[in-house]
C-alpha cells in the first residue's frame, strides 16, 4: 500500500481523533481504562513514525478534549501522568526523527507538572525540521474560536487593528493553529461519525477517513497508508464543480 501512494499528493497536515482506548481495555477484559491508554502510545509512536517516513509536515493528535477534564478523577490524573511519562521517554527519538513538538490548548489548565514538561519538549525540539507534531490538550474548537474573538476584540478595543480589518485571514492569525495549515485530511478511530469539539475552524474543508471497527491501541502506519490512499482517490472541490477542477489541473 505505501508504495502504492502518490508522493507529490500527500495531506500536507493530518488530523487525528485517537479514540476508542476504554473500549479497547473492556474488549480485553479489563475494567480500568487506563490501561487502554497506556497502550495507546504504541499507536503514537507507530502513526508519528509513519508520518516522518512519508514525509507528511504536520501531525495534530487530539490527545484530551476539554470536555475530557469532566471524566472520573483517577482518569484525568491517569492521563496527566502518562503524558509527562511518556513526553520525557519520547524526547530522543523525536530528536533522532527530527521531529519537533508542539500543542494547541489551554495549556494553563493543565497541571504544573505536566505543562513543565510539555514546554520543555517544545523548546528543546523547536529546531528540528522534519514533521511537526501538535498535541492537542486540553483543546476545544469552540475554546479556540472563543479564545481567538477576544483576542481581536482586545486589540479593536486598544485601536490595533480596525473592526473592518478583521477578514478570515486576520482571524486565523488569532486561532491557536497560527502559522500551521489547515488539516487536509482527519482520521477517527473507533466508529464515531462525529467532530467531538476539535478542530471547528480548521476542519472547514478537511477530507474525513472514519476506520469503523479499529480501536485506536491497534492502529498502526499500515491504517495511515489506507486512509491517505483513500484521500487521495477523491476530488476535493471547495464548492467548484468537477469540471472546473478538471479543467485547473
Ligand atoms: C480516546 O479514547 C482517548 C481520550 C479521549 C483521552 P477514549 O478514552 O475516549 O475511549 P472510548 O471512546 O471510551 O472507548
Ligand atoms: C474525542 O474523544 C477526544 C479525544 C480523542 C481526545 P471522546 O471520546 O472524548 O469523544 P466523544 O465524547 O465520544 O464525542
Ligand atoms: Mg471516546
Amino acid at each position: 500500500m505505501k508504495e502504492q501512494l502518490d508522493r507529490n499528493n500527500l495531506p500536507k497536515h493530518i488530523a487525528v481523533i485517537m479514540d476508542g482506548n476504554g473500549r479497547w481495555a473492556k474488549q480485553k477484559g479489563f475494567t480500568d481504562r487506563i490501561f487502554g491508554h497506556r497502550n495507546a502510545l504504541k499507536a503514537v509512536k507507530d502513526v508519528i513514525e509513519g508520518c516522518g517516513e512519508l514525509g507528511v509536515k504536520y501531525l495534530t493528535l487530539y490527545a484530551f478534549s476539554t470536555e475530557n477534564w469532566n471524566r472520573p478523577k483517577a482518569e484525568v490524573d491517569g492521563l496527566m501522568n502518562l503524558l509527562v511519562k511518556t513526553i520525557k521517554e519520547e524526547v530522543p527519538t523525536m530528536h533522532k526523527n527530527n521531529v519537533r513538538l508542539d500543542t494547541i490548548g489551554d495549556t494553563s489548565a493543565l497541571p504544573d507538572y505536566s505543562r513543565r514538561e510539555l514546554l520543555s519538549a517544545i523548546e528543546d525540539t523547536k529546531n528540528n525540521t522534519g514533521l511537526t507534531v501538535i498535541l492537542a490538550l486540553s483543546y476545544s474548537g469552540k475554546w479556540d474560536i472563543v479564545n481567538a474573538a477576544k483576542k481581536l476584540a482586545q486589540q479593536v478595543k486598544e485601536g490595533s487593528i480596525g473592526l473592518d480589518d478583521i477578514n478570515e485571514s486576520v482571524f486565523e492569525l488569532s486561532l491557536d493553529t497560527k502559522g500551521i495549515p489547515n488539516p487536509d485530511l482527519m482520521i477517527r478511530t473507533g466508529g464515531d461519525h462525529r467532530i467531538s469539539n476539535f478542530m471547528l475552524w480548521q476542519l472547514a474543508y478537511a477530507e474525513l477517513y472514519i476506520f469503523e471497527d479499529l480501536f485506536w491501541p491497534d492502529f498502526r502506519r499500515e491504517h495511515l497508508h489506507i486512509a491517505i490512499g483513500d484521500y487521495q482517490a477523491r476530488e476535493r472541490r471547495f464548492g467548484r464543480t468537477s469540471e472546473q477542477i478538471k479543467k485547473s489541473i
